[in-house]
């Protein structure tokens, strides 16, 4: 038995940041390289978790969280409207999600939609207060934990801070979801976490990591237990054509084993299902995001779950994105699984 990373979707409506905060967190650039500084794609990074303690200094170790969690694996979904389908599906895979709004625009339709597709699979999340560098009179302090930063800012700012915090609380609570900012959260288990930060500056990062590990160690590891030989089972995010490779798929593995000449069931447009062999199994290095990193990928010759990457097999043209992922075993009938699994999508 083996602990995986959870599957971290971060969601919420457009320009509201977060590729901006996972780019803080892998130091990358990402966001504004878009076309039209907009997310089109489904994107996933694993962070490791001595990039989070490089981060998070010694504010882990105060919290007494263990290495219990091998690190945290990261989802970006697209915030503009006409991606709905791709922010159900990161929202599906998710273990764990964080609900990012701009502090200073509050809720919005995306939002709302990212918050019901949390309700609708019942996943765990916090929501994230962002671009607080951008309240009037704010005092940046570069990478600083939230409560540092806030301790150093005028009584105003911190009332003005407050005040948007609690516009928050009340969305939510006609949600009918109970919040308060994080450090004034008496149960976590009943309230949600509101965490003020800004992507651009880092101010509470540190936070937003530490509570994720936190939450993880605390009520999920039952769930990110795997079995390291189980046939592996995943969702497919994209199908691509790659210079070289064919037609290939990008996936997320989130249980089990999957390995080079596995033969594998995934879904075909006509839902149908397609048995196919894998050809070969590429992934890119820690902390690269997949779409972004033809040339960073190594090819394995297994892979072990929580893991994002591109697949190299016969006939996937037709496959559709979100497809589950099942490696072929004599024991289970994986065509049913995947037709029940579809059913429940
Ligand atoms: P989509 O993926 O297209 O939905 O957008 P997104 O939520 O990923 O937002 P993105 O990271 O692209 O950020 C949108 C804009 O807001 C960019 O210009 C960012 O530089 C800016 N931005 C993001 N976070 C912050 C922040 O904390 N402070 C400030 N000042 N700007 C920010
Ligand atoms: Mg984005
Ligand atoms: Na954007």
């Amino acid at each position: 038995m083996k602990i995986r990373s959870p599957i971290v979707s971060v969601l919420g409506h457009v320009d509201h940041g977060k590729t901006t905060l996972l780019d803080y967190i892998r130091g990358s650039t990402i966001a504004a390289k878009e076309a039209g500084g907009i997310t089109q794609h489904i994107g996933a990074t694993e962070i490791p978790n001595d990039t989070i303690e490089n981060i998070c200094g010694d504010f882990i170790s105060k919290l007494a969280i263990k290495d219990l969690i091998p690190g945290l694996f990261f989802i970006d979904t697209p915030g503009h409207a006409a991606f709905t389908s791709l922010r159900k599906r990161g929202g599906a895979l998710a273990d764990l999600a964080v609900l990012i709004l701009d502090v200073n625009d509050g809720f919005k339709p995306q939002t709302y939609e990212a918050l019901n597709i949390l309700k609708m699979y019942r996943t765990p999340f916090i929501v994230v207060a962002n671009k607080i560098d951008r309240l009037f009179g704010w005092e940046v302090h570069e990478g600083a934990s939230f409560r540092e930063t806030f301790s150093n800012q005028a009584k105003s700012v911190q009332q003005d801070l407050d005040n948007k915090i609690y516009e928050i609380v009340g969305e939510l609570h006609k949600e009918g979801f109970q919040s308060e900012r994080f450090d004034r959260v008496s149960n976590f288990a009943s309230q949600i976490s509101i965490i003020p930060i800004s992507a651009r500056t880092g101010e509470g990062v540190i936070e937003v990591l530490a509570m994720l590990l936190g939450l993880a160690q605390e009520y999920l590891t039952e769930q990110l237990e795997i079995d390291e030989n189980a046939p592996a089972k995943g969702t497919v995010l994209e199908i691509k054509e790659e210079t070289g490779l064919g037609v290939t798929l990008d996936a997320i593995i989130y249980d089990g084993v999957l390995r080079t000449n596995d033969e594998i069931a995934l879904m075909l447009s006509s839902e149908d299902v397609l048995v196919t062999k894998i050809r070969s199994i590429l992934r890119p290095l820690p902390l690269e995001e997949m779409r972004d990193s033809k040339k960073k990928f190594r090819k394995l010759d297994e892979v072990v779950a929580a893991a994002g990457i591109k697949v190299a097999a016969p006939h996937l043209d037709d496959v559709v994105s979100g497809s589950p992922l099942r490696v072929l075993s004599e024991d289970t009938d994986v065509e049913q699984e995947i037709l029940n699994e579809i059913d429940n999508i």
